[in-house]
């Protein structure tokens, strides 16, 4: 019997899930995402190219794996074309996708509308990445959404579409706003439609007959938990879950499928757009981090910002997710610095909590309580073993490991496929 493994992002994204994903579906039959849209970016590196996805599952460049859009996923249609275009530009041809017909899409007035809401909220700005991902889940929610199986139904495009277009125009016109010809954007759809025809399917039907036949099947992750629109730093999230426990409902397969989680961290943290960031820090450190790590957004290449590895998010990750394994990622970037602080509790008005207040701004008076550990100069960009790593390096993963009660199946010590150690095959 295959395992069904999820990738879940650990923090607030960018946890390296693009690299994990490629490098553990080597091992997989079928890659699978499940929510949001182009406001992810995987960069993967192999062979000396460096590919940067934002819709398609990063098994796509293996033409044995079967790559999947799950229902959940909110799927702009455009910059999907775009996508195939690099892939073909790059002569990536042979390839397996399959998109769900039941995915919503992404139409150019949500993107205006993210732009609007954005400025609407002022200072209090989400800080999206502006590809209409809150609107178009909205427009989900709300009935009036777009669906990619509407594409390949002219009656039915044109139905939904006009609804569609006909709520967005009170909005924007209100604001002063135009919304696109109707006639034009209709026909730039079908003519789309007609080109992505052949991937459209039920996925769910597709992945629970591959599911029958036992292949490994590997959920890759968009954003991280503390981005979930339920769990996370509320309201500055994402507009769906990037949990494990979504992960059934967005793609059509039992919760009970589920064999193994695992969590993609950083051996440090980040997050880009605005919100609430108890470990970050702005220091010579930080810059030196923000630098080897090239911790600039895939989406829209704003500088992250940067602070130390928060065990109390994770522990808060582990306990919605389920996580049964852990990924640290980008361990090299932390060579060379003398202490390394680790956050173990928070202060919350003098009082000591190991957990994630719900109310914001609580949230935002925590302090963190660290402990430090001592770094290592040894460069270890190029061990292949877990053996082979510094003692100051070992202790500060077991010293992970030892407070979230859950073990590290792999390290990565640089961005390369071939920079990774495996503790344990999951596959
Ligand atoms: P949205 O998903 O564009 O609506 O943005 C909501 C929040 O999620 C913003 O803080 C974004 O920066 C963040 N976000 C969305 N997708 C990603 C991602 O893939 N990595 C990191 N942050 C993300």
């Amino acid at each position: 019997m295959g395992k069904r493994l999820v990738v879940v992002g650990s923090q607030w994204g960018d946890e390296g899930k693009g690299k994990i994903t490629d490098y553990l579906a080597e091992k997989a039959d079928v890659v699978v995402r499940s929510q949001g849209g182009n406001n992810a970016g995987h960069t993967i590196k192999f062979n000396n190219r460096k590919f940067a996805l934002h819709l398609i599952p990063s098994g796509i460049f293996n033409p044995k794996i079967i790559n999947i859009m799950g229902n959940g996923m909110v799927i702009n249609p455009f910059a999907l074309l775009e996508e195939l275009e690099m892939l073909k530009n790059e002569g990536i041809k042979d390839y397996n996708l399959y998109i769900s017909n039941r995915a919503h899409i992404v139409l150019p007035h949500h993107i205006e509308l993210d732009a609007l809401y954005e400025t609407i909220k002022g200072a209090d700005a989400v800080g999206t990445t502006k590809k209409g991902i809150g609107p178009a889940y909205m427009d989900k929610v709300s009935r009036v959404g777009v669906r990619i199986s509407d594409l390949i139904n002219p009656e039915s495009l044109r139905k939904r579409l006009k609804i569609n277009v006909d709520s967005a125009r009170v909005i924007l016109e209100a604001n002063n706003q135009t919304i696109e010809n109707f006639e034009d954007l209709y026909n730039n759809l079908i003519e789309i439609g007609q080109i992505i025809k052949p991937y459209i399917t039920d996925t769910s039907v597709l992945l629970n007959n591959l599911i029958e036949d036992g292949k490994n099947i590997l959920f890759e992750g968009a954003q991280g938990s503390m981005l979930c629109v339920d769990h996370g730093t509320y309201p500055y999230v994402t507009s769906s879950s990037p949990t494990a426990a979504a992960v059934p409902l967005n793609s059509g397969i039992s919760p009970y499928l589920i064999t193994d989680v695992i969590g993609v961290t950083k051996a440090y943290t980040t997050r880009v757009g605005a919100g609430v960031f108890p470990t970050e820090f702005e220091d010579e450190i930080a810059k030196t981090i923000r630098k080897i790590g090239n911790e600039y957004g895939t989406t829209t290449r704003r500088p992250r910002r940067i602070g130390w590895l928060d065990l109390v998010v994770l522990k808060h990750v582990k306990r919605i997710n389920g996580l049964n394994n852990l990924a640290i990622m980008l361990l090299d970037v932390l060579t060379g610095i003398e202490e390394l602080k680790v956050c173990v509790s928070y202060n919350l008005d003098g009082k000591e909590i190991d957990y994630i207040p719900a109310d914001y701004f609580e949230y935002e008076r925590c302090k963190p309580n660290y402990i430090s550990l001592p770094g290592w100069n040894e460069d270890i960009t190029k061990i292949s073993s877990f053996d082979e790593l510094p003692k100051n390096c070992k202790n500060y993963l077991k010293t992970i490991e030892d407070i979230l009660k859950t073990k590290v199946t792999i390290v990565s010590v640089g961005p390369d496929r071939k920079q990774t150690v495996t503790l344990k095959n999951i596959f």
